[in-house]
């Protein structure tokens, strides 16, 4: 097989050049970082994981018409997307204060936020991704007002989406963190959802026991980081609720 052109490497995920234009391949690879990167590992078949979850949650996104660049499902390791044009942000959602929420504003964790709270982040790892207003984002071009109206509108819609998924298997979404890319259609263009949706870039506690089921487990020494996505992936039945994780991998549905 030809090799494909490799287009960027990041640190959980690699895109290649797709088949078609204007698509991408994206390859989910086992490496865990935290805190940028200080802390690092691979756990094997976190790939595989957070492809099939990643699939599940933006294929239901795209069902109720929230737009992503999901296309279709390759392989164990690899999805089909659209190429869009990434916005410098991450777009981060909160339920329930807990992480950097809390230590910067002192609320405990856990505890119930009034309404969805979204902020932004520039994305930028030298800078340690800062948190930003939406004045920096619209004096330095990073988004436009229109943008962020837009951006703000489709967090929330993922927030009902995944809020209620969730809640349906017995766990709470604190919070989560979107990435967002603009496409053109012509003189057409409007943000749709990128990147990954996976138990790396969101908080989910067990609503019964309070367990962690996401990579906190791997930031603080929680326990087993592809156990607990493991829990997630059977519950929400991307994985049969009987089988359990083997050293070969994670072993999934279809
Ligand atoms: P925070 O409390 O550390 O700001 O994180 C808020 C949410 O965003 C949490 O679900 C984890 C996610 N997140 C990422 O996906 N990537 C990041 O680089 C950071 C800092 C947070
Ligand atoms: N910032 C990401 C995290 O802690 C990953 C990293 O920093 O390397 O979730």
């Amino acid at each position: 097989m030809a090799r494909r052109r490799m287009i960027y490497e990041g640190k959980a995920k690699i895109l290649y050049e797709g088949p078609e234009p204007d698509t991408l391949i994206q390859y989910f690879k086992d490496d865990a970082t935290a805190f940028d990167a200080t802390k690092k590992a691979t756990i094997e078949g976190k790939g595989v994981l957070n492809n099939r979850l990643s699939e599940h949650f933006m294929s239901g996104l795209n069902a109720i018409g929230v737009p992503t660049h999901f296309i279709r499902r390759i392989n164990m390791r690899e999805q089909l997307i659209r190429m869009v044009e990434m916005i410098p942000l991450e777009v981060v959602v909160r339920n329930y204060a807990a992480g950097s929420l809390s230590k910067r504003l002192g609320i405990p964790e856990g505890q119930q936020l009034p309404r969805p709270v979204i902020e932004f982040y520039y994305k930028d790892d030298a800078l340690h991704d800062p948190l930003v207003t939406e004045e920096h984002v619209v004096a330095f071009n990073w988004a436009s007002q229109q943008d962020i109206d837009d951006m703000i509108a489709l967090a929330l819609r993922v927030n009902d989406f995944l809020s209620g998924m969730f809640l349906g298997v017995g766990i709470r979404l604190v919070d989560f963190k979107i990435e967002i890319g603009r496409i053109y259609d012509g003189d057409f263009q409007r943000l749709i959802v990128a990147d990954e949706i996976s138990p790396d870039s969101c908080r989910l506690w067990d609503i019964e026991t309070g367990r962690k089921l996401d990579k906190d487990v791997f930031r603080h020494d929680l326990g087993d980081l592809a156990d607990a996505y493991t829990e997630v992936a059977k519950r929400l039945g991307v994985m049969p609720k009987s089988q359990s994780r083997t050293h070969s991998g994670p072993k999934l549905v279809n």
